[in-house]
């Protein structure tokens, strides 16, 4: 089961996504293993290596080693580093940030190629992250769905998400989502993308960023999505994310979606995160 590179080690923990990695220690490691890390992330969607201690200088040069960073514009930056996104919770507030299965940035035009998620503190038990492999969704797909599914095109905002009226609405992440007046987003990306790196299609819609189907009505739209959100989150094509101080996780943006749990009132959950750019996607079927 486990899969042995050059130089670390990949132990799957889902079917379909999700590998625990051994044999680095990403605050000093060599461009071998950063080489492999990179194949290993594309493989699995989800990289996962525990027990790591990062200052917030070395999480930034770590992450430049696997791409350009995409510094977040709506999460609070770290007062440590302005690169890292907060991902934090307080033990007096309800709401989490990720809550909603979502991609992030898929209202970019180039919507970014994934995140590093480092553990700083977490709440005794809970707060817990789930993903989806998106290519196992599209796979189960009917073949004539999936014809249908390649001639058609999405859009996707952050206005919804981000914007003044959800800031209105939830004053309990005031502080922690910020800048409403910039959530002036939109895209329009195929459903069904080729991934730059694995080749492999995927099924690239999702419940929290995209708005409709490029050219059907809101009903049509609701219903088509309704069904692909309901299919894609049957539970053989996730898994789930237990976290300890000092786990990063690495998540492909293109090939999955992910949701944090919002299950341990009370108690106080921060993460530093930093998103990667990517590049504009293609049609699976050009
Ligand atoms: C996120 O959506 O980036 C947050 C993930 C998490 O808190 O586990």
């Amino acid at each position: 089961m486990t899969k042995d590179y050059d130089t670390i080690s990949a132990t799957p923990f889902g079917s379909y996504l999700g590998a625990e990695i051994s044999g680095i220690n990403v605050s000093d490691c060599s461009d071998e293993q950063i080489a492999d890390l990179k194949t290993a992330f594309v493989e699995h969607g989800v990289v996962v290596i525990r027990d790591q201690t990062l200052s917030p200088d070395q999480h930034v040069e770590f992450a430049q080693r696997i791409g350009d960073i995409n510094v977040n514009r709506f999460f609070k930056a770290s007062d440590e580093n302005e690169q890292i996104a907060e991902v934090r919770k307080e033990p007096h507030q309800k709401k989490n940030i990720g809550a909603v299965w979502h991609t992030d940035h898929s209202y970019d035009q180039k919507p970014a190629l994934g995140s590093i998620l480092y553990a700083k503190e977490l709440p005794p038990i809970g707060g817990d992250t789930l993903f989806n492999s998106m290519h196992a969704a599209w796979d189960a797909l009917s073949d004539g769905l999936k014809l249908t599914l390649s001639t058609l095109r999405a859009e996707h905002s952050s206005r919804h998400v981000f914007g003044r009226l959800t800031a209105e609405a939830t004053p309990d992440l005031e502080g922690r989502i910020l800048n409403a007046e910039e959530a002036t987003q939109d895209a329009t990306h195929p459903v069904v993308i080729r991934h730059p790196q694995s080749g492999k299609e995927i099924l690239y819609v999702n419940p929290q960023f995209t708005v409709g189907i490029e050219g059907w009505n809101k009903d049509e739209s609701d219903a088509l999505l309704g069904f692909l959100y309901q299919h894609s989150l049957k539970p053989e094509f996730s898994c789930r994310l237990r976290w300890a101080p000092g786990t990063i996780a690495m998540w492909d943006n293109r090939a999955t979606w992910h949701c944090a749990l919002n299950d341990y009132q009370g108690h106080r959950r921060l993460l530093h995160r930093i998103t990667l750019e990517g590049v504009e996607l293609e049609a699976a079927v050009a």
